[in-house]
Order: C-alpha cells, then structure tokens, then sequence
C-alpha cells in the first residue's frame, strides 16, 4: 500500500485536520487544472463549445458516468449538481390529489423541501418517516413498511448524509415493489466511494458527482431507468423540448460545463488511487477510527449492518450543537455536526490525504470536549 496521497496535493490548509470532504469535495490541484484548460479551450469557439458541439461531449462523459454506476441503458443526463438533479425530478412528477410521497426524516433538507413544495403544489402528503438513532436495519424496514401502504414513491439515499447510513437497497427497493411504490434513489455519496449491485433497479437514480472522486465542483447526474417519466429541468429554457433527455439538460441558459467535462479525468484518478491501495487504506482507517471514538463513550447513528466505508456518524451524549460546533472550530479540526438530526452528532468522512494523526486529532479533540475543557 502506498503512503497517503500528500496534503499538497490539494487546496487544503494544513492548519486544519480536514475529515468533511463528504460536504464540498475536495479536488486535487491537479484536476482544478485540468478544469481550467478545459475552460480555456471552450473560450476559442464558443460558438460551437457552447453550441451544437456540447452535448455529443456531454454524452460521452455522460455514458462514462452510467458505466461507473453500474447504470447501462435508459437515459442520463448531467446536471450540476443532486440539488438541480432531484428539483428536476419533482418538479416533472406528476402527483395525483392524495397521493403519497415517503422520505425518511434522514434525508437531505433540500430533497426533502423539493419533494414538499411538489406535494403542496399538486395537493399530495409528504409523508416524513422519522428514524430514532441509533438506527437498526429491523426498525428502518418496519417503519417504511408501514408508511409506505398505499404510497406512490420514496426517495432514499443509498448513502445518507447526517447519519452516514448505508441503505439496504435490495431490501427497501423489494419492499416498495411488494407496496407498488417507485423508488429514487439519491447517490450522492456512491461515486468513488462504494457500489450498490442493485442501483439500475431504482426508477431514477441522482446524485452529486464532486464529493468522492478529486473532481472540482460541481457536477452531478441523473438517470431514468427507461421513459415512462419525461424529465426536464426546474430552469425551463430553450432546450425544454428536446427529445433526449441529454439534451435538455445541455442549455441551461449561458453557462460553464468545464467541471462536467473534467469528469473523465477525475474518474481517472480515482481508479488510479484504487489500484495503489489508497482507498482500502482509507476504509481501514474509518473502521481504526470508528472504535476509537466507541471507546471514548460516543454513540454510533446506525447499527453496524448499516455502516458506510469511509464515512460515518456518531451521536455526542450530552452534548450541545452549537458548543460543539465552536469547539471544533477553535481546534481547527473539519467535521461536521448536522444541524438536521435532534441528537448531537459528528460526522466523519476519510479521503486519500488523511493519516492516523488526522484520527487521533478527532479522538483527542472530542476527549477533552466529553472531559469537560469546553472552553473555546
Ligand atoms: C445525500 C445527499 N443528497 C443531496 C445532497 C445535495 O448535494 P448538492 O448540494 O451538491 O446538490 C447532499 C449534499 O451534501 C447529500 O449529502
């Protein structure tokens, strides 16, 4: 196995111990570059960069991604992110009065508001499933079992945000079939970070593509599983009325797809971290980190059935959100402490860069918080 990929590498400041590239991504000096020439090289003939030469472009970065994803055949598109993939989504779905759409409350606020606003505009239920931590598999599939009766569609992140979970895909897309319920499925954090066999079975899969692979921000996608739903961007522009949902996602009004035709490259990368050993290194390194801090009294979100490679979630006991928050600060150590969950919880994310001192920085920092010296 080879040494960790140097820190220099990136943009990040050394002064920080960095485990939150799961928030923003992280990409390497290298492939931000890589996105700058590219940019460049659209600026000598926007005319035809910007024009009719974009979405052939487009669509091969576009068949790449399908590939990585394990998602051959029905239609992708690439979008700018999971925000603009899943707005698209609601916004086209047509609900019927009294319909039901379920979402764990564990889902990302900004899939939850979309699929909120699409319910109250087309007088459907927003059903929010809540999930007490820590979430078993056992009490995860009763409570979708129950509200989904009679649903008409569920969103679930394979990896979820704040909790870290690692949905059980096979299971929960199983049990919406057994209900006759579709399912999205929000893959924001699978790309260079796990694989699910099961994806293509999803409906619609969509996702952030920056987050785990050195790519610059942002870029996402979307895919439909075959046509029985039309899709179109929230943003309605003149290429609305494409045939390919590829294309209409090419003209966005003016902008910048330098990022979405880096893809490749930063795809590329990734693979090569792979193959050095990089990323089981990081997943041992999660899984060291993961017990450390069992030991020092923190509480993990989800059951160990549950648990994601390189990313996961633990509750603080007694501990307050905002105190925490500035404590890390004042320690200059990067994790968050979601804002959406009613405990107090950290999340950790391990990329390439981070070392064992990176852990022991958390497990120490997190010590002295439970000990007491919460003083800033
Ligand atoms: C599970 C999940 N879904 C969706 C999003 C939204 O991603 P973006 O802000 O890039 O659109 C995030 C962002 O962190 C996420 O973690």
């Amino acid at each position: 196995v080879s040494a960790p990929e140097p820190l220099e590498s990136f943009f990040l400041d050394p002064d920080r111990t960095y485990l939150n590239h799961a928030s923003y991504g992280a990409p390497t000096r290298a492939l931000m570059a890589h996105a700058d020439a590219i940019r460049a090289e659209l600026e000598r003939d926007t005319e035809l960069a910007l024009g009719l030469g974009l979405a052939p472009r487009l669509g091969s970065v576009a068949d790449r991604l399908g590939r990585e994803l394990g998602l051959t055949g029905g239609q992708m598109a690439l979008t700018i992110n999971a925000t603009e993939a899943n707005n698209a989504l609601a916004a086209s779905y047509d609900l019927r009065p009294g319909d039901r759409v379920v979402l764990a409350a564990t889902e990302y606020s900004s899939v939850i508001e979309a699929w909120a606003l699409a319910c109250r505009r087309q007088s459907a239920h927003l059903v929010v499933v809540h999930l007490p931590l820590p979430i078993t598999q056992d009490a995860l599939l009763d409570r979708l079992d129950d509200a989904l009766t009679g649903a008409r569609l569920t969103v679930v992140s394979a990896i979820a945000s704040s909790t870290a979970m690692r949905a059980p895909l096979a299971e929960v897309l199983k049990l919406a079939e057994d209900h006759g319920t579709e399912v999205f499925v929000d893959a924001s954090h699978v790309l260079g970070h796990d694989e699910f066999d099961e994806l293509g079975q999803a409906a619609a899969v969509f996702g952030t593509t920056h987050k785990w692979i050195p790519a610059p921000r942002s870029s996402g996608f979307l895919w439909l599983a075959d046509d029985s739903h039309t899709v179109s961007p929230a943003l309605v522009a003149l290429s609305r009325g494409a045939d390919s949902m590829l294309e209409r996602f090419s003209w966005r009004g003016t902008w910048d797809p330098a990022t979405l035709l880096a893809l490749p490259a930063a795809l590329d990368e990734a693979e090569r971290w792979r193959a050095r050993g990089l990323l089981a290194a990081s997943c041992a390194l999660a899984d060291e980190l993961a017990s450390d801090l069992e030991q020092i009294g923190l509480i993990p979100a989800v059951d160990p059935s549950l648990v994601a490679p390189r990313m996961r979630s633990f509750v603080v006991p007694g501990a307050d959100k905002d105190s925490l928050r500035t404590f890390l600060r004042a320690k200059r150590v990067s994790v968050p402490v979601p804002g959406d969950l009613d405990d107090t919880a950290v999340r950790f994310a391990i990329n390439v860069y981070n070392t064992a001192a990176d852990a022991q920085r958390l497990v120490q920092v997190l010590r002295d918080y439970i000990g007491g010296s919460r003083a800033a």
